[in-house]
């Protein structure tokens, strides 16, 4: 029977605040498959001899968070997503070799799939705060999705640029100081950055003047419903938080690592944000 578990992780440092454990236990009993999905919590020093010996701990692959993502890029055989990124989120084995993707990116493009139907065909310019490894997950889904122009909006403006150097003159960087006069009309604004994010100064940007049929995404997700996304709500807007990108870059791990395409649903949603809201 032990012989069949199948098993994966979060690798990450801190680990023990993962949501992912509580996630992908509930797709394993859902689908009633024979697995486990752990938390390892592992010291950045450590981080290379723990991937080196992955397999040999009856590891059929992981999930990496914070701080690993660069290191999991350079330990294993990167599919083009987390090479565009430059970081990568998930492993799994593939006839013995270690290979990773970055699933953030479809799991930016899964929440807004879901609160905004069709939302690219509507879309040729959109807006990113935050220059960040968030920040570029979500900038290649936009430009996978076609979407002309995205405004990074950026504290630092030299990173902001260095991601136009990264994924072309569809970068347009900006500093904060602009960024009222781009929300003029917009019709997709995304927060990457930490601001308003519990215990963080909160967003200096008013959604007022978007379009109408205008999109807010926010990729915090404590508080589930950051201010940002209370505002856009109250104007009519479509939100995605950052419980729903979670949510759906989960996806694509569990079917690599157990076979099996798990859905997200309401019911889902439901166990984490009552977790999230609960701090627990
Ligand atoms: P992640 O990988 O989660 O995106 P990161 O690489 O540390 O995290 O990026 C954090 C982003 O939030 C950056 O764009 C950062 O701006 P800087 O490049 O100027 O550091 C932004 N950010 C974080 N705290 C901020 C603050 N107080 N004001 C403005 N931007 C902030």
């Amino acid at each position: 029977m032990t012989g069949e578990m199948v098993k994966a992780c979060v690798i990450g440092y801190p680990a023990k605040h993962s949501r992912s454990p509580k996630l992908h236990g509930y797709w394993l009993e859902k689908y009633a498959i024979a697995g486990t999905y752990s938390a390892e919590e592992i010291a950045p020093e450590e981080f290379t001899g723990f991937i080196n010996t992955l397999a040999e701990r009856g590891y059929a692959g992981a999930n990496v968070t914070m701080p690993h993502k660069d290191m999991a890029l350079a330990l294993s055989e990167p599919d083009a997503r987390a090479v565009a990124v430059g970081a990568a989120n998930t492993l799994w084995f593939e006839n013995g070799v270690l290979k990773s993707t970055n699933t953030d990116v479809e799991g930016f493009l899964g929440s807004l799939d879901t609160a905004a139907p069709g939302w690219d065909t509507r879309t040729s310019s959109a807006i990113v705060l935050g220059a960040g490894g968030a920040g570029r997950a979500v900038i290649l889904g936009l430009i996978e999705r076609g979407v002309q122009e995205v405004h990074v909006v950026n504290r630092t403006l030299s990173k902001a640029v260095e991601l136009q150097e990264r994924f072309g003159p569809v970068i347009k960087p900006a500093g904060w100081d602009a960024l009222a006069a781009l929300m003029n009309g917009a019709r997709l604004l995304v927060n990457t950055t930490s601001l308003g994010m519990h215990g963080e100064p909160p967003l200096p940007v008013t959604t007022d003047a978007m379009a109408r049929d205008g999109v807010v995404a926010d990729i915090v997700y404590v508080p589930l419903r950051t201010q940002l996304l209370i505002d856009a709500e109250a104007q009519g807007l479509a939100t995605a938080n950052g419980l729903d990108m979670l949510l759906h870059q989960a996806v694509g791990g569990f079917e690599l690592w157990f076979g099996t395409r798990p859905e997200v649903t309401a019911e889902l949603y439901d166990l984490l944000a009552a977790d999230i809201e609960g701090g627990g």
